[in-house]
C-alpha cells in the first residue's frame, strides 16, 4: 500500500463517523483532501452536511467538488472536525501547520465538540519534535519575536534552528491570515505542554502548531489497515 492509499484508508475510516445533519470542520493538507474527495461522493449521493473549511485551499476544493460550506461565524458550534497532522504522540498531542493552516485549524478544532485526526503511521512518534514546529508570528517585530522564541526555547533546554518559512520562489510564506511562519527544528520536545503555554505568552506569536487536548481520536493507517488511537 503506498502513502496515498494509506491516507485514503484513514479518510474512509473517518467518514464512518460523519452523520447526516452534521456541522463539520474540514482540515487542510493532502490527507484532509482525500477526506474531502470521499465526503463529496457521499454528498452527491444525498448526505446532508455543512462544512467549515480550515484554509482557502480546502475551501476551493470543497467548492469545486460540491461540498456545502459556511463560515465559522455562521456556524460557530461544530459537531466534528476531521484533519490531518504532521506528528501524533501517544497522548494525541499533535504538531500541525506543515501546510501553514495551523491558526484556522486550531480555531476550528477548538469550536468542535470532537476532533478526529487522520494520518498514516509515519506520523506517529514517541516524543513530538522530529517535524519542525510551525510558529505563526506577526510580521510586525518579527526579529524581536524570533529572539523571544529563541530565549524561551533555551530556558526549556531546546536547541535547533528557527527558520522563516519561504515559498519555492524564495518569497516569504504568508498564511491565510497574512502572518509569517517560523519553523523551529527542536528535534525533540520533552515537555510539549510547557512549550505550548509559554509560546502563547509571547506577544508576537499569533499561534503555534502544538495541538494539546484537542484531538479526541486518531485514525492511523498502515499497510495492514487502519487502527484507532485514543488519548
Ligand atoms: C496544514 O497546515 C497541516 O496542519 C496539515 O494538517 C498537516 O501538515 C498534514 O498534512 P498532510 O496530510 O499533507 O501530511
Amino acid at each position: 500500500m503506498d502513502a496515498r492509499e494509506m491516507k485514503i484508508k484513514a479518510a474512509a475510516a473517518a467518514l464512518e463517523h460523519v452523520e447526516d445533519g452534521m456541522r463539520l470542520g474540514i482540515g487542510t493538507g493532502s490527507t484532509a483532501e482525500e477526506f474531502v474527495r470521499l465526503l463529496a461522493e457521499r454528498v452527491a449521493a444525498g448526505l446532508n452536511v455543512v462544512g467549515v473549511p480550515t484554509s482557502e485551499r480546502t475551501a476551493r476544493l470543497c467548492v469545486e467538488l460540491g461540498v456545502p460550506l459556511k463560515s465559522l461565524d455562521e456556524l460557530p458550534d461544530l459537531d466534528l472536525t476531521i484533519d490531518g497532522a504532521d506528528e501524533v504522540d501517544g497522548n494525541l498531542r499533535l504538531i500541525k501547520g506543515g501546510g501553514g493552516a495551523l491558526l484556522r485549524e486550531k480555531i476550528v478544532a477548538a469550536a468542535s465538540a470532537r476532533m478526529i485526526v487522520i494520518a498514516d503511521e509515519t506520523k506517529v512518534v514517541e516524543t513530538l519534535g522530529r517535524f519542525p514546529l510551525p510558529i505563526e508570528i506577526n510580521s510586525f517585530g518579527q526579529v524581536a519575536t524570533q529572539r523571544a522564541v529563541e530565549k524561551l526555547a533555551s530556558t526549556l533546554g531546546l536547541t535547533g534552528d528557527l527558520v522563516l518559512r519561504v515559498r519555492a520562489d524564495e518569497s516569504l510564506f504568508m498564511t491565510d491570515g497574512g502572518h509569517l511562519i517560523l519553523d523551529a527544528s527542536f528535534g525533540r520536545i520533552p515537555d510539549a505542554d510547557a512549550l505550548a503555554s509559554q509560546l502563547n505568552a509571547i506577544p508576537g506569536v499569533v499561534e503555534h502548531g502544538l495541538f494539546i487536548n484537542l484531538a479526541s481520536l486518531a485514525i492511523i493507517a498502515g499497510p495492514a489497515g487502519a487502527r484507532v488511537m485514543e488519548p
